[in-house]
């Protein structure tokens, strides 16, 4: 594991007005391209950096997840994401990105017990809910709820003591699941139910989500096993918006659970998590298989806001490697619920004709992660609005495991980018009688 990446390298940057020349080190991780220190750049040449939507700036250094879009290879902690797809459980990835390796056969079954410790919420959650109108969007009621909860825990308020950072992380990633399942709940206007920990966290989330107390329910296998595969591909994507989010919000020294409140905020926007929903919405928007070359070719115009959602990536450039595995996912889930759900002829005719289209294909726009997973979560039975906040489930291992490895740097600073200013110069303050 490269923990001090390498300085010998150096980058000369020359100022074009006054010749003077300047050596930033250069470092190398242990994949990636070579990274430009310019942490000393303002103290030794006078000028910021601009770069707006962080397309080539690192913020951290980080040991969790590998991405390289133009191969398609996303891993963490060195393991390919096919692989931990079909041989991992969603624990076992959450196990492996907060303390680096996959568990042994007894790690895993504490780590698996202390999760299940830790599902329930306290009672008085259930009031924060009644506050919301049903029909409120499950993640607005996400966002608060999430940053409700750093009222209860107190005795995980020292970020600085590692053993209340990790009683945190726990807590976090169990109760996600039942906020989220009780959002469901709310918006149906159905009982919560509380968690079964003799189930795993996807069965029991999916018991959370479709029980009711008036019978019986048998988890099904083959859903149990698809909603694990998709917490596994959502558990953690490198340095996205809602990561970058709860680091930024973590490096004041805030609560965790209010970080991964502005986590959720963060993905909650359709160009990140929200794009599942999006999807289909758009589905339903096409209607039909002979309206596709219309909305393509409003996907096409530049006058035109449409896009052509779930697909295009800022750091996939040749394929997304999640949306293989859940494509594969998808049909299973469909043939074992005998669903023919005409969006998902709408959602492949689509898919088709895109991936032939020269606007597509020389953009390198290809299916995302979210073009399957909102159809896998309707043919599950999952409300359109309820998507992100599986997303939002799902990602709480990474933001959290993120947010860990941050704490850990032993000089923790607050972020705090710099900006171009072009507002007026300073000017005389005008009096109210003499503004124009
Ligand atoms: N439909 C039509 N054109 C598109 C699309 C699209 N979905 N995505 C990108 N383009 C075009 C864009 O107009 C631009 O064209 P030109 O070079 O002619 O100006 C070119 O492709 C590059 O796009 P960009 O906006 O510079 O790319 P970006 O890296 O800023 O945006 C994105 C990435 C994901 C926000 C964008 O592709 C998009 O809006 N996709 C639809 C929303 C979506 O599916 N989001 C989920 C992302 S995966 C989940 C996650 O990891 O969070």
């Amino acid at each position: 594991m490269n923990k001090n990446p390498k300085t010998e390298k150096t980058f000369t940057l020359t100022n074009d007005e006054t010749g003077e020349s300047f050596k930033l080190p250069v470092l190398e991780g242990t994949e990636g391209p070579p990274v430009i220190d310019i942490r000393k750049l303002y103290a030794q040449t006078g000028h910021f950096t601009f770069d707006p939507s962080f397309t080539a700036t690192g913020s951290c250094k980080s040991r969790l997840t590998f991405i390289d879009g133009e191969k398609g290879i996303l891993s963490h902690r060195g393991y390919h994401i096919a692989d931990l797809a079909e041989k991992s459980s969603f624990l076992d990835v959450a196990h492996l990105l907060l303390y680096g390796d996959l568990p042994n056969t007894k790690e895993k079954e504490d780590f698996d017990n202390e999760i299940r410790y830790h599902t329930m919420v306290d009672e008085q959650v259930n009031f924060f809910y009644r506050g919301f109108r049903r029909d409120a969007h499950p993640m607005a009621i996400m966002c608060a709820v999430m940053s409700a909860l750093s009222a209860f825990y107190h005795d995980s308020l020292d970020i600085n003591d590692p053993e209340q950072r990790e009683v945190s992380a726990h807590r976090l990633i169990a109760k996600v699941a039942t906020l989220g399942a009780m959002t469901h709940k709310y918006s149906i206007g159905q009982p919560f139910m509380y968690p079964r920990n003799d189930l795993s966290f996807s069965e029991n989330f999916l018991y959370m989500c479709f029980a009711v107390p008036a019978e019986p329910y048998k988890v099904n296998p083959v859903l149990a096993n698809a909603m694990d595969k998709i917490l596994i591909l959502h558990a953690d994507h490198e340095q996205n918006a809602s990561t970058s989010t709860v680091r930024l919000a973590g490096s004041s020294q805030a609560n965790p659970f209010a970080c991964v409140g502005a986590g959720i905020a963060s993905l909650w926007g359709p160009s990140h998590g929200g794009a599942n929903q999006a999807v289909l919405e758009m589905l339903d928007q096409i209607g039909s298989v002979d309206k596709i070359p219309e909305f393509i070719a409003r996907a096409k115009d530049k006058d035109d806001p449409f896009r052509l959602m779930g697909f295009g990536h800022r750091v996939y450039k040749n394929f997304d490697p999640r949306a293989n595995v859940l494509k594969k996912a998808c049909d299973e889930v469909l043939a074992d619920l005998g669903v023919s759900d005409p969006r998902v002829e709408l959602a492949m005719e689509l898919e088709r004709i895109a991936l032939e289209d020269p606007y597509f294909v020389d953009r390198k726009l290809f299916p995302n992660v979210d073009f399957y997973s909102g159809i896998i979560l309707s043919a599950m039975g999952f409300p359109t609005s309820m998507f992100t906040v599986l997303f939002a489930v799902a990602r709480t291992v990474g933001w959290i495991s993120q947010w860990k490895e941050m704490l850990e740097e032993p000089a923790l600073r607050i972020g705090r980018p710099r900006q171009l200013y072009t507002g007026p110069k300073s000017r005389p303050y005008v009096d109210i009688k003499d503004r124009k």
